[in-house]
């Protein structure tokens, strides 16, 4: 998806550590309560610092919609979730994202004229009434709407079990929303969730956009209880059982930590599978002197590094891969946008369409009931 962020002037590409903090520092001062700055965890910390709340994207979702006071929210993280804040704040407040070109490379795998297609090829083959669709918060406006119009319902890393358990009531205690879920946009999330719940992998089968029904047969279809897209995170396929091989070795008796958008086959190796805000619990919980090997991205591995110096935290991929999209927001572009609201001037305002908008929250305001 292009979005453009043109270059910043050179006021703030030039400017010192110092002078950009103290920039940041000044207009967040005049902007006082009218002002609300979310951090996503993957956040630098030179972002991190001036950050009002901190959290997963569940936890900042639910934020942004509880601070109906801040005029203006300026969110740290990728272009889906400042859409997110969008739609479930107030008519009055407005989402600013500091650099436009902040996007999320999985949200990107699906797109809504993809999804249209599939589901109009599904249709063909199964009644799609019995369908329930459930997108990742990694993914557009666009595709939680379609989501909402379609019964569905939006999910995260941390309430992806009871998004799926609504939706298929696998323990047969209510009354299900569906037979089937199309789970988009990662593949991984839906699988490690599905087998969670105790589903095989016969029950789940792979949609491969590129082909026509998703490179299955009818039959395929007609017998997955889970549609998985062919999603996926570039950081979190990253990790692999050779890592946590190499770091059991190391550790005997160390933890490891894993973020369920990571390949099954290293999930199912983990102490824990869990959300950026359930990997923090983890950490915070295991006893000092405790060896911990984390699968998620470098930033957040860090900062548990730096904050828990009486535990052994270390990232599980030696080359430890940053999200390059989150690494795009810095102090310039934090300067650059706070100086702008001080001036009079929304920069980089992330709107949604008012139609889409409005399925969008019915989505998020599921996911919001349900957990
Ligand atoms: P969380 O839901 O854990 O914040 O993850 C969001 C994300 O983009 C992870 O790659
Ligand atoms: Fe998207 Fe992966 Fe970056 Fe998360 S870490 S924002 S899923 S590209």
């Amino acid at each position: 998806m292009i979005r453009l962020q043109g270059a910043l002037p050179e006021r703030y590409t030039d400017a010192s550590p110092d002078e950009l903090s103290s920039w940041i520092g000044a207009a967040k001062a005049t902007l006082g309560d009218r002002l609300f700055i979310l951090g996503h965890h993957y956040q630098r910390d030179e972002v991190m610092a001036w950050a009002d709340a901190r959290g997963d994207s569940f936890g900042l979702s639910k934020m942004a919609a509880e601070r109906t006071d801040a005029e203006f929210i300026v969110f740290c993280g990728v272009h889906f979730m400042a859409e997110s804040a969008d739609v479930l704040t107030a008519d009055h407040q407005q989402v600013l994202l500091p650099d436009l070109n902040a996007g999320c490379s999985m949200a990107d795998m699906a797109d809504i004229d993809a999804v249209e297609e599939a589901w109009d090829a599904l249709a063909k083959v199964t009644d799609v009434e019995r369908i329930v669709p459930i997108t990742y918060m990694n993914s557009s406006a666009a595709l939680k709407a379609f989501v909402g119009a379609h019964g569905g319902a939006v999910c995260t890393s941390s309430n992806a079990r009871a998004v799926l358990t609504w939706a298929l009531d696998p323990d047969r205690t209510g009354q299900a929303m569906g037979d089937k879920v199309l789970f988009f946009p990662d593949q991984h999330l839906g699988r490690n969730t599905g087998f969670q719940l105790g589903y095989g992998a016969g029950d789940m089968a792979l949609w491969n956009p590129r082909f026509a029904l998703g490179g299955l047969d009818d039959a395929e279809v007609k017998a997955a209880t889970l549609l998985l897209w062919k999603g996926h995170c570039s950081v979190h396929q990253r990790f692999r059982p050779e890592h946590v091989a190499a770091f059991r070795t190391e550790h005997p008796g160390g933890i490891v930590l894993i973020h369920p958008e990571c390949a099954h086959d290293v999930v199912e190796l983990a102490d824990e599978v869990g959300s950026t805000d359930a990997i923090i619990r983890a950490v915070e919980a295991a006893p000092a002197g405790s060896a911990i090997g984390i699968a998620t991205e470098i930033h957040l591995v860090k900062r548990l590094a730096d904050t828990h110096p009486d535990k052994q935290i270390s990232c599980l991929d030696p080359l430890v891969c940053p999200c390059s999209t989150m690494f795009r927001i810095d102090a310039p572009h934090l300067a650059w946008i706070l100086e702008g609201l001080v001036g009079g001037e929304v920069r980089n305002r992330i709107t949604v369409e008012k139609d889409t908008a409005r399925w969008a929250r019915v989505a998020l305001e599921r996911m919001l009931a349900i957990t």
